[in-house]
Protein backbone atom coordinates (compact mmCIF):
# COMPACT_ATOMS: atom_id res chain seq x y z
CA UNK A 1 0.00 0.00 0.00
CA UNK A 2 3.05 2.28 0.83
CA UNK A 3 4.18 1.66 -2.27
CA UNK A 4 1.50 2.37 -4.22
CA UNK A 5 0.81 5.91 -2.56
CA UNK A 6 4.41 6.57 -2.85
CA UNK A 7 4.46 5.66 -7.01
CA UNK A 8 0.79 7.68 -6.92
CA UNK A 9 2.64 10.73 -5.06
CA UNK A 10 5.59 10.65 -7.49
CA UNK A 11 3.02 10.79 -9.99
CA UNK A 12 0.55 13.53 -9.21
CA UNK A 13 3.88 15.79 -7.50
CA UNK A 14 7.33 15.05 -9.03
CA UNK A 15 6.52 14.25 -12.67
CA UNK A 16 6.71 18.10 -13.21
CA UNK A 17 9.88 18.19 -11.46
CA UNK A 18 11.06 15.08 -13.90
CA UNK A 19 10.07 16.45 -16.90
CA UNK A 20 12.24 19.63 -16.36
CA UNK A 21 15.05 17.80 -15.44
CA UNK A 22 14.53 15.76 -18.90
CA UNK A 23 14.26 18.72 -20.44
CA UNK A 24 17.84 20.26 -19.12
CA UNK A 25 20.99 18.39 -19.27
CA UNK A 26 21.55 14.89 -18.33
CA UNK A 27 25.14 14.38 -17.19
CA UNK A 28 27.26 11.24 -17.46
CA UNK A 29 28.41 11.41 -14.29
CA UNK A 30 24.67 11.20 -12.68
CA UNK A 31 24.78 8.02 -14.42
CA UNK A 32 27.80 6.75 -12.42
CA UNK A 33 30.48 6.94 -14.75
CA UNK A 34 33.73 7.14 -13.46
CA UNK A 35 36.52 9.50 -14.77
CA UNK A 36 39.55 7.42 -13.52
CA UNK A 37 40.70 6.50 -17.13
CA UNK A 38 40.73 2.85 -16.40
CA UNK A 39 37.19 1.77 -14.70
CA UNK A 40 34.55 1.01 -18.16
CA UNK A 41 32.39 3.80 -18.28
CA UNK A 42 29.76 2.41 -21.02
CA UNK A 43 27.23 1.05 -18.62
CA UNK A 44 27.00 4.65 -17.93
CA UNK A 45 27.11 5.96 -21.18
CA UNK A 46 24.60 4.21 -22.35
CA UNK A 47 22.32 4.08 -19.53
CA UNK A 48 22.81 8.02 -20.37
CA UNK A 49 22.00 7.49 -23.77
CA UNK A 50 18.68 5.17 -23.06
CA UNK A 51 17.71 8.57 -21.26
CA UNK A 52 18.11 10.92 -23.83
CA UNK A 53 16.91 8.09 -26.99
CA UNK A 54 13.39 7.64 -24.71
CA UNK A 55 12.63 11.23 -24.10
CA UNK A 56 11.01 13.51 -26.69
CA UNK A 57 12.45 16.30 -25.65
CA UNK A 58 15.71 18.00 -26.97
CA UNK A 59 18.04 16.66 -24.78
CA UNK A 60 21.84 17.18 -24.46
CA UNK A 61 24.25 14.36 -22.77
CA UNK A 62 27.11 16.19 -21.32
CA UNK A 63 30.46 14.63 -20.80
CA UNK A 64 32.22 16.62 -18.35
CA UNK A 65 36.06 17.49 -19.12
CA UNK A 66 37.52 14.47 -17.57
CA UNK A 67 39.09 11.61 -18.84
CA UNK A 68 36.64 8.18 -19.50
CA UNK A 69 37.59 4.91 -20.59
CA UNK A 70 35.12 3.30 -22.54
CA UNK A 71 33.54 0.45 -24.80
CA UNK A 72 33.74 -0.88 -27.44
CA UNK A 73 29.75 0.51 -27.29
CA UNK A 74 26.83 1.00 -29.71
CA UNK A 75 24.42 3.95 -29.13
CA UNK A 76 21.57 2.26 -31.03
CA UNK A 77 18.40 4.02 -32.45
CA UNK A 78 15.66 4.18 -33.29
CA UNK A 79 15.15 7.16 -30.59
CA UNK A 80 11.86 8.77 -29.97
CA UNK A 81 13.94 11.90 -29.63
CA UNK A 82 15.46 13.60 -33.12
CA UNK A 83 17.67 16.38 -30.94
CA UNK A 84 20.13 14.83 -28.97
CA UNK A 85 23.03 16.54 -28.65
CA UNK A 86 26.28 15.15 -27.26
CA UNK A 87 28.28 17.57 -25.70
CA UNK A 88 31.97 16.28 -25.15
CA UNK A 89 34.20 18.38 -22.98
CA UNK A 90 35.57 14.88 -22.00
CA UNK A 91 39.03 13.05 -23.14
CA UNK A 92 37.96 9.08 -24.24
CA UNK A 93 40.11 6.49 -23.80
CA UNK A 94 39.42 3.23 -26.00
CA UNK A 95 40.60 -0.33 -25.00
CA UNK A 96 43.66 -2.06 -25.91
CA UNK A 97 43.48 -4.25 -28.90
CA UNK A 98 43.35 -7.37 -27.16
CA UNK A 99 40.18 -6.03 -25.60
CA UNK A 100 38.20 -5.22 -28.10
CA UNK A 101 37.41 -8.93 -28.84
CA UNK A 102 35.75 -8.86 -32.34
CA UNK A 103 34.18 -5.39 -32.13
CA UNK A 104 34.69 -3.80 -35.85
CA UNK A 105 33.79 -0.37 -34.09
CA UNK A 106 35.28 0.97 -31.04
CA UNK A 107 31.85 4.09 -30.84
CA UNK A 108 29.69 3.18 -32.83
CA UNK A 109 25.96 5.30 -33.49
CA UNK A 110 23.71 2.94 -35.52
CA UNK A 111 20.01 3.53 -37.20
CA UNK A 112 20.16 7.48 -35.28
CA UNK A 113 18.10 10.25 -36.67
CA UNK A 114 19.08 13.78 -35.35
CA UNK A 115 22.06 13.85 -33.11
CA UNK A 116 24.75 16.46 -32.52
CA UNK A 117 28.36 15.26 -31.68
CA UNK A 118 30.22 18.21 -30.23
CA UNK A 119 33.63 18.61 -29.25
CA UNK A 120 35.49 15.37 -27.69
CA UNK A 121 38.88 13.94 -27.46
CA UNK A 122 39.07 10.23 -28.89
CA UNK A 123 41.99 8.70 -28.32
CA UNK A 124 41.86 4.92 -30.10
CA UNK A 125 45.37 3.72 -28.25
CA UNK A 126 46.15 2.00 -31.72
CA UNK A 127 50.11 1.80 -31.69
CA UNK A 128 50.11 -1.42 -29.61
CA UNK A 129 47.80 -2.83 -32.76
CA UNK A 130 50.18 -1.27 -35.40
CA UNK A 131 53.04 -2.75 -33.80
CA UNK A 132 51.27 -6.10 -33.25
CA UNK A 133 50.11 -6.03 -37.25
CA UNK A 134 53.97 -4.98 -38.25
CA UNK A 135 55.29 -8.41 -37.10
CA UNK A 136 51.72 -11.34 -35.84
CA UNK A 137 48.80 -12.21 -38.26
CA UNK A 138 47.50 -13.18 -34.89
CA UNK A 139 46.48 -9.41 -33.68
CA UNK A 140 42.28 -9.10 -33.73
CA UNK A 141 40.77 -7.08 -36.63
CA UNK A 142 41.34 -4.05 -35.48
CA UNK A 143 38.63 -1.38 -34.93
CA UNK A 144 37.14 1.98 -36.20
CA UNK A 145 37.40 4.71 -33.91
CA UNK A 146 33.78 6.49 -34.44
CA UNK A 147 31.41 4.85 -37.09
CA UNK A 148 28.10 6.11 -37.85
CA UNK A 149 25.66 3.50 -39.61
CA UNK A 150 22.67 3.57 -41.12
CA UNK A 151 21.53 7.38 -39.98
CA UNK A 152 20.33 10.95 -40.69
CA UNK A 153 20.52 14.58 -39.85
CA UNK A 154 23.52 13.71 -37.95
CA UNK A 155 26.08 16.86 -37.54
CA UNK A 156 29.67 16.20 -36.04
CA UNK A 157 31.54 19.22 -34.87
CA UNK A 158 34.71 20.42 -33.32
CA UNK A 159 35.36 16.06 -32.72
CA UNK A 160 39.47 15.14 -32.50
CA UNK A 161 40.07 11.79 -33.15
CA UNK A 162 44.03 10.99 -32.13
CA UNK A 163 45.84 7.11 -33.15
CA UNK A 164 42.84 4.94 -34.57
CA UNK A 165 43.52 1.62 -34.44
CA UNK A 166 42.25 1.36 -38.10
CA UNK A 167 40.32 4.22 -39.98
CA UNK A 168 39.31 7.01 -37.62
CA UNK A 169 35.75 8.07 -38.48
CA UNK A 170 33.07 6.10 -40.82
CA UNK A 171 30.29 6.95 -42.26
CA UNK A 172 28.20 4.03 -43.94
CA UNK A 173 24.84 3.84 -45.08
CA UNK A 174 23.85 7.27 -43.87
CA UNK A 175 22.40 10.70 -45.23
CA UNK A 176 22.97 14.82 -44.56
CA UNK A 177 25.76 14.62 -42.27
CA UNK A 178 27.87 17.28 -41.74
CA UNK A 179 30.99 16.76 -40.38
CA UNK A 180 32.64 19.98 -39.42
CA UNK A 181 36.15 21.32 -37.60
CA UNK A 182 36.99 17.71 -37.21
CA UNK A 183 40.52 17.18 -36.09
CA UNK A 184 42.27 14.02 -37.07
CA UNK A 185 45.89 12.88 -36.30
CA UNK A 186 47.72 9.87 -36.05
CA UNK A 187 51.61 9.15 -37.26
CA UNK A 188 52.18 8.89 -40.84
CA UNK A 189 53.55 5.04 -41.18
CA UNK A 190 50.71 4.08 -38.74
CA UNK A 191 48.68 1.36 -41.21
CA UNK A 192 45.66 1.92 -42.30
CA UNK A 193 44.36 4.53 -40.41
CA UNK A 194 42.31 6.11 -43.01
CA UNK A 195 40.84 9.85 -41.89
CA UNK A 196 37.46 9.80 -42.42
CA UNK A 197 35.53 7.22 -45.12
CA UNK A 198 32.31 7.57 -46.47
CA UNK A 199 30.63 4.61 -48.38
CA UNK A 200 26.79 3.94 -49.30
CA UNK A 201 25.79 7.82 -48.02
CA UNK A 202 23.92 10.41 -49.48
CA UNK A 203 24.50 14.44 -49.15
CA UNK A 204 27.59 14.17 -46.25
CA UNK A 205 30.06 17.28 -46.20
CA UNK A 206 33.08 17.63 -44.72
CA UNK A 207 33.60 21.33 -43.55
CA UNK A 208 37.47 22.86 -42.32
CA UNK A 209 38.95 19.30 -41.23
CA UNK A 210 42.30 18.96 -40.85
CA UNK A 211 43.56 15.54 -41.04
CA UNK A 212 47.15 14.25 -40.25
CA UNK A 213 47.81 10.26 -40.88
CA UNK A 214 49.26 7.24 -42.13
CA UNK A 215 46.53 6.37 -45.24
CA UNK A 216 43.49 8.36 -47.02
CA UNK A 217 43.29 11.68 -45.31
CA UNK A 218 39.35 10.90 -46.73
CA UNK A 219 38.11 7.67 -49.06
CA UNK A 220 35.23 7.84 -50.89
CA UNK A 221 33.71 4.21 -51.38
CA UNK A 222 30.97 2.89 -53.54
CA UNK A 223 27.63 3.94 -53.09
CA UNK A 224 28.12 7.57 -52.34
CA UNK A 225 26.37 10.52 -53.89
CA UNK A 226 26.09 14.02 -53.26
CA UNK A 227 29.43 14.53 -50.98
CA UNK A 228 30.98 18.10 -50.42
CA UNK A 229 34.67 18.49 -48.94
CA UNK A 230 35.92 21.77 -48.40
CA UNK A 231 38.50 23.55 -46.66
CA UNK A 232 40.10 20.84 -45.65
CA UNK A 233 44.38 20.00 -44.85
CA UNK A 234 45.86 16.85 -45.46
CA UNK A 235 49.30 14.97 -44.71
CA UNK A 236 50.78 13.51 -44.00
CA UNK A 237 48.64 10.53 -45.75
CA UNK A 238 47.58 9.26 -48.85
CA UNK A 239 45.65 12.07 -49.97
CA UNK A 240 41.85 12.35 -50.86
CA UNK A 241 40.74 9.11 -52.67
CA UNK A 242 37.65 8.12 -54.58
CA UNK A 243 37.78 4.39 -54.33
CA UNK A 244 38.87 1.22 -54.22
CA UNK A 245 36.27 0.41 -56.63
CA UNK A 246 35.98 -2.76 -58.42
CA UNK A 247 36.08 -4.05 -55.66
CA UNK A 248 32.86 -6.49 -56.83
CA UNK A 249 31.48 -7.00 -59.69
CA UNK A 250 28.15 -5.10 -58.76
CA UNK A 251 28.88 -2.31 -56.97
CA UNK A 252 27.17 1.25 -56.92
CA UNK A 253 28.44 4.10 -58.41
CA UNK A 254 29.91 7.36 -56.88
CA UNK A 255 28.70 10.73 -58.10
CA UNK A 256 28.27 14.24 -57.42
CA UNK A 257 31.87 14.71 -55.76
CA UNK A 258 32.91 18.22 -55.01
CA UNK A 259 36.42 18.56 -52.98
CA UNK A 260 37.63 22.39 -52.94
CA UNK A 261 39.99 24.38 -51.32
CA UNK A 262 41.90 21.67 -49.69
CA UNK A 263 45.74 21.80 -49.41
CA UNK A 264 48.21 18.68 -49.45
CA UNK A 265 51.35 18.63 -47.53
CA UNK A 266 53.60 16.00 -48.24
CA UNK A 267 51.38 13.43 -49.24
CA UNK A 268 51.36 10.54 -51.09
CA UNK A 269 48.95 10.85 -52.91
CA UNK A 270 46.71 14.60 -54.04
CA UNK A 271 43.43 14.03 -55.62
CA UNK A 272 43.19 10.20 -56.49
CA UNK A 273 40.70 8.13 -58.62
CA UNK A 274 41.37 4.26 -58.38
CA UNK A 275 39.77 1.17 -59.15
CA UNK A 276 41.16 -2.37 -58.92
CA UNK A 277 41.82 -3.67 -62.29
CA UNK A 278 38.94 -6.09 -62.55
CA UNK A 279 35.18 -6.20 -64.14
CA UNK A 280 32.67 -4.13 -62.15
CA UNK A 281 29.76 -2.36 -63.27
CA UNK A 282 30.93 0.70 -60.56
CA UNK A 283 31.09 4.25 -61.69
CA UNK A 284 32.37 7.38 -61.44
CA UNK A 285 30.71 10.51 -62.46
CA UNK A 286 29.77 14.19 -61.70
CA UNK A 287 33.43 14.92 -59.72
CA UNK A 288 35.44 18.48 -59.60
CA UNK A 289 38.57 18.95 -57.98
CA UNK A 290 38.97 22.58 -57.76
CA UNK A 291 41.29 25.28 -55.44
CA UNK A 292 43.51 22.71 -55.14
CA UNK A 293 47.23 23.20 -53.45
CA UNK A 294 49.75 20.35 -53.64
CA UNK A 295 52.93 21.23 -51.30
CA UNK A 296 55.80 18.40 -52.15
CA UNK A 297 53.21 15.93 -53.12
CA UNK A 298 54.68 12.09 -54.75
CA UNK A 299 51.32 11.84 -57.09
CA UNK A 300 48.94 15.07 -57.08
CA UNK A 301 46.39 14.17 -59.72
CA UNK A 302 45.76 10.13 -60.22
CA UNK A 303 43.79 8.12 -62.11
CA UNK A 304 44.66 4.76 -61.77
CA UNK A 305 42.41 1.89 -63.02
CA UNK A 306 45.01 -0.67 -62.96
CA UNK A 307 45.27 -0.71 -59.45
CA UNK A 308 46.60 -4.30 -58.24
CA UNK A 309 48.74 -5.01 -54.81
CA UNK A 310 50.76 -7.59 -55.13
CA UNK A 311 49.41 -8.48 -58.14
CA UNK A 312 46.33 -10.80 -56.97
CA UNK A 313 43.18 -11.78 -58.40
CA UNK A 314 43.33 -8.52 -61.11
CA UNK A 315 46.68 -9.33 -63.73
CA UNK A 316 45.56 -9.32 -67.12
CA UNK A 317 41.96 -8.01 -66.58
CA UNK A 318 40.56 -4.50 -67.49
CA UNK A 319 38.79 -2.50 -65.13
CA UNK A 320 35.30 -1.97 -65.97
CA UNK A 321 34.23 1.37 -63.62
CA UNK A 322 33.25 3.99 -66.16
CA UNK A 323 35.15 7.06 -64.95
CA UNK A 324 32.79 10.04 -67.09
CA UNK A 325 32.62 13.74 -66.02
CA UNK A 326 35.89 14.75 -63.58
CA UNK A 327 37.34 18.70 -63.55
CA UNK A 328 40.42 19.80 -62.54
CA UNK A 329 40.13 23.37 -61.97
CA UNK A 330 42.69 26.02 -60.61
CA UNK A 331 45.15 23.13 -59.11
CA UNK A 332 48.64 24.57 -58.69
CA UNK A 333 51.72 23.58 -56.33
CA UNK A 334 54.74 21.14 -56.55
CA UNK A 335 54.83 17.21 -57.27
CA UNK A 336 57.62 15.64 -55.18
CA UNK A 337 58.20 13.19 -58.65
CA UNK A 338 58.06 14.19 -62.52
CA UNK A 339 54.90 13.00 -63.62
CA UNK A 340 52.22 15.05 -61.53
CA UNK A 341 49.15 14.52 -63.99
CA UNK A 342 48.84 10.37 -64.63
CA UNK A 343 45.30 9.29 -65.79
CA UNK A 344 46.00 5.34 -66.37
CA UNK A 345 42.26 4.44 -67.50
CA UNK A 346 41.64 1.41 -68.62
CA UNK A 347 41.47 0.20 -72.35
CA UNK A 348 37.64 -1.28 -71.96
CA UNK A 349 36.46 1.58 -70.34
CA UNK A 350 37.87 4.29 -70.55
CA UNK A 351 38.14 7.64 -69.00
CA UNK A 352 35.63 10.24 -70.68
CA UNK A 353 34.63 13.88 -70.33
CA UNK A 354 37.86 14.90 -68.35
CA UNK A 355 38.59 18.58 -68.30
CA UNK A 356 41.55 20.41 -66.90
CA UNK A 357 41.48 23.85 -66.23
CA UNK A 358 44.58 26.48 -65.15
CA UNK A 359 46.90 23.78 -63.57
CA UNK A 360 50.30 24.68 -63.22
CA UNK A 361 52.27 21.86 -61.39
CA UNK A 362 55.98 21.83 -60.63
CA UNK A 363 58.98 19.54 -60.30
CA UNK A 364 62.17 20.85 -59.11
CA UNK A 365 61.09 24.77 -60.12
CA UNK A 366 60.76 23.22 -63.53
CA UNK A 367 57.42 22.04 -65.50
CA UNK A 368 56.34 18.59 -64.20
CA UNK A 369 55.36 15.82 -66.73
CA UNK A 370 52.02 14.36 -67.22
CA UNK A 371 50.90 11.06 -68.95
CA UNK A 372 47.44 9.56 -70.08
CA UNK A 373 45.74 6.16 -71.01
CA UNK A 374 42.74 5.87 -72.52
CA UNK A 375 42.17 9.26 -71.60
CA UNK A 376 39.46 11.64 -72.73
CA UNK A 377 38.70 15.25 -72.64
CA UNK A 378 39.31 19.13 -72.95
CA UNK A 379 42.08 21.39 -71.19
CA UNK A 380 41.45 25.31 -71.24
CA UNK A 381 43.50 28.10 -69.69
CA UNK A 382 46.99 27.12 -68.31
CA UNK A 383 48.20 24.07 -68.64
CA UNK A 384 51.28 22.94 -66.67
CA UNK A 385 51.95 20.20 -67.29
CA UNK A 386 50.69 19.59 -70.32
CA UNK A 387 47.39 18.24 -71.38
CA UNK A 388 47.86 14.64 -72.68
CA UNK A 389 44.11 13.91 -72.95
CA UNK A 390 42.86 12.87 -76.13
CA UNK A 391 40.04 14.40 -77.68
C1 LIG B 1 9.45 5.55 -27.28
O1 LIG B 1 8.25 5.85 -26.64
C2 LIG B 1 7.39 4.74 -26.49
C3 LIG B 1 6.06 5.22 -25.91
O2 LIG B 1 6.30 6.01 -24.77
C4 LIG B 1 8.06 3.69 -25.61
O3 LIG B 1 7.26 2.55 -25.48
C5 LIG B 1 9.37 3.28 -26.27
O4 LIG B 1 10.08 2.38 -25.45
C6 LIG B 1 10.23 4.48 -26.54
N1 LIG B 1 11.38 4.11 -27.35
C7 LIG B 1 12.62 4.23 -26.92
C8 LIG B 1 13.69 3.85 -27.90
O5 LIG B 1 12.91 4.64 -25.82
C1 LIG C 1 46.55 -16.10 -31.38
O1 LIG C 1 46.01 -15.33 -30.31
C2 LIG C 1 45.20 -16.08 -29.43
C3 LIG C 1 44.56 -15.11 -28.45
O2 LIG C 1 45.48 -14.17 -28.00
C4 LIG C 1 46.03 -17.17 -28.78
O3 LIG C 1 45.22 -17.93 -27.92
C5 LIG C 1 46.62 -18.06 -29.87
O4 LIG C 1 47.49 -18.99 -29.27
C6 LIG C 1 47.40 -17.23 -30.87
N1 LIG C 1 47.81 -18.06 -31.99
C7 LIG C 1 49.04 -18.03 -32.50
C8 LIG C 1 49.30 -18.92 -33.67
O5 LIG C 1 49.92 -17.30 -32.06
C1 LIG D 1 33.89 24.78 -33.08
O1 LIG D 1 35.15 25.44 -33.09
C2 LIG D 1 35.12 26.70 -33.73
C3 LIG D 1 36.55 27.20 -33.83
O2 LIG D 1 37.21 27.07 -32.63
C4 LIG D 1 34.22 27.64 -32.93
O3 LIG D 1 34.16 28.90 -33.55
C5 LIG D 1 32.82 27.02 -32.87
O4 LIG D 1 31.99 27.81 -32.05
C6 LIG D 1 32.87 25.60 -32.32
N1 LIG D 1 31.54 25.01 -32.44
C7 LIG D 1 30.89 24.50 -31.41
C8 LIG D 1 29.52 23.99 -31.69
O5 LIG D 1 31.35 24.43 -30.30
C1 LIG E 1 20.00 16.03 -50.06
O1 LIG E 1 20.10 17.42 -49.77
C2 LIG E 1 19.29 18.22 -50.63
C3 LIG E 1 19.60 19.68 -50.35
O2 LIG E 1 19.69 19.92 -48.99
C4 LIG E 1 17.82 17.85 -50.41
O3 LIG E 1 17.01 18.60 -51.26
C5 LIG E 1 17.63 16.38 -50.69
O4 LIG E 1 16.31 15.99 -50.37
C6 LIG E 1 18.58 15.52 -49.87
N1 LIG E 1 18.47 14.13 -50.29
C7 LIG E 1 18.29 13.16 -49.43
C8 LIG E 1 18.11 11.80 -50.00
O5 LIG E 1 18.28 13.34 -48.23
C1 LIG F 1 53.55 28.15 -62.07
O1 LIG F 1 54.10 28.12 -60.76
C2 LIG F 1 55.45 28.54 -60.73
C3 LIG F 1 55.96 28.29 -59.33
O2 LIG F 1 55.09 28.79 -58.37
C4 LIG F 1 55.53 30.01 -61.14
O3 LIG F 1 56.87 30.42 -61.13
C5 LIG F 1 54.96 30.13 -62.56
O4 LIG F 1 54.93 31.46 -62.95
C6 LIG F 1 53.55 29.54 -62.63
N1 LIG F 1 53.12 29.48 -64.02
C7 LIG F 1 51.92 29.89 -64.42
C8 LIG F 1 51.63 29.70 -65.84
O5 LIG F 1 51.12 30.39 -63.65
Amino acid sequence: MARVMNSLMSSVFFIPLLLTSIDADINVADFGAKADGKTDASEAFLAAWAAACSSTKPTTIYLPAKKYFLGPVVFRGPCNNSRITLQMDAILVAPDYQEMASSENWIMFDVVDGLSVIGGYLDGRGSSFWKCKGVSNNCSAGSTSLAIYSSKNIVVQNLTSINSKLGHILVHTCRDVVLQGVRIRAPDQSPHTDGIHVQNSINVSILNAGIKTGDDCISIGQGTTNLWIERVACGPGHGISIGSLAKDLEEEGVENVVVQSVVFTGTQNGVRIKSWGRPSNGYVKGVVFKKVLMKNVNNPIVIDQNYCPRNENCPYQDSGVEVNGVSYIDIEGTSATQVALNFDCSPTSPCKEISLQDINLTYQNKPAQSSCQNAFGVARGQIVPPSCLLK
